[in-house]
């Protein structure tokens, strides 16, 4: 049985691979995308996550739109390349209401199997379990793209997702549910090479053609102008990681988020020595196998 799983974007360049290859990975079942802000205004996330969709044949896939802003601060920070506005053709508007109600009440009326894996500043996450505290203990997992144990691409410290909504982010990791945190240090370790994203671009389907422009948007970037080795897709890394867990070296300790520090809001915290004596409450990625990783890419992006 594939698992059920809910995505939720702030659809940039990332979330779009992200979504195409839950969509289409046999091991899973993609029961609806909710939206936020982050890397653009909400409007712009749910248009770029709608056409993304649509383009690759999955209009069938529910995208709920949910927070416009952070809980408590305002929205910014994003570059010109987290703020695109895709041109994949869009064939309808998203599924009406409001992703926070619609999260809550798919959660609850399932059998306590559904795999969550945030992809974004975490403030739609945090509002419904305020509205519902008991998703906490009705999701199987929370697998989530955010933060890191060492450094940041905000801040020194700060991961961006965890940086855009500290306080959101720092009642998801209170919540007492099961969270794999797939952060910097792990998707620093999963760059993907052109001749890899070319491999990609040959696959015989719709959302591997979208992907692999997608992709070459990214090489371009990344691997010609920064002279990286190959192009990061973080939001991937969670994705692909739900399919294959034994792709990610973990170590099982508590985590905090900083919403306070001058110089450190939004870093999480990671207390890998035990140090705090606090009861462990996160997975923590450290490392990441790349050959399962994009094994299971191209498990989702073919076939
Ligand atoms: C995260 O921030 C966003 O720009 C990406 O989509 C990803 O979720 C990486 O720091
Ligand atoms: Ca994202």
């Amino acid at each position: 049985m594939p698992t059920p799983i809910i995505l939720d974007v702030d659809t940039g360049y990332d979330d779009a691979v992200a979504i195409l290859m839950a969509a289409g990975h046999p091991a899973l079942h993609l029961l609806g995308v909710t939206t936020v802000a982050g890397n653009a205004s909400l409007a712009v996330t749910t248009d770029n996550t709608l056409r993304t969709l649509d383009a690759a044949g999955y209009t069938d896939i529910p995208v709920i739109a949910g927070a416009h802003r952070p809980l408590l601060r305002e929205l910014g920070g994003s570059t010109d390349a987290q703020n695109q506005h895709f041109g994949f053709p869009r064939q309808r508007e998203a599924t009406p209401g409001y992703a926070v109600d619609w999260l809550v009440q798919t959660i609850m009326a399932s059998a306590g199997d559904i795999v969550l894996v945030p992809l974004a500043p975490l403030t739609n996450i945090a509002l419904a379990l305020h509205k519902e505290p008991r998703i906490a203990r009705k999701v199987k997992e929370v697998v989530l793209m955010g933060g890191a144990v060492h450094g940041g691409n905000m801040s020194p410290v700060a991961e961006f997702n965890i940086w855009i909504d500290p306080e959101a982010a720092r009642s998801v990791w209170q919540a007492g549910w099961p969270i794999t945190m797939v952060g910097l240090d792990v998707t620093g370790r999963a760059l993907i090479p052109p001749e890899d994203a070319a491999r990609v671009k040959a696959l015989p389907t719709a959302r591997a053609a979208i992907t692999g422009e997608l992709l070459d948007f990214c090489v371009q970037r990344e691997v010609l102008g920064w002279g990286k080795p190959g192009a990061q897709i973080f939001d991937a890394c969670a994705v692909a990681a739900v399919v294959d867990p034994g792709m990610l070296t973990t170590k099982h300790c508590f985590v905090d988020v900083e919403t306070t520090g001058t110089l450190t809001a939004g870093m999480t915290v990671c207390d890998l020595d035990g140090q705090t004596g606090h009861t462990p409450n996160c997975h923590v990625g450290l490392d990441i196998d790349y050959a399962r990783f994009f094994r299971v890419m191209l498990e989702g992006l073919g076939g």
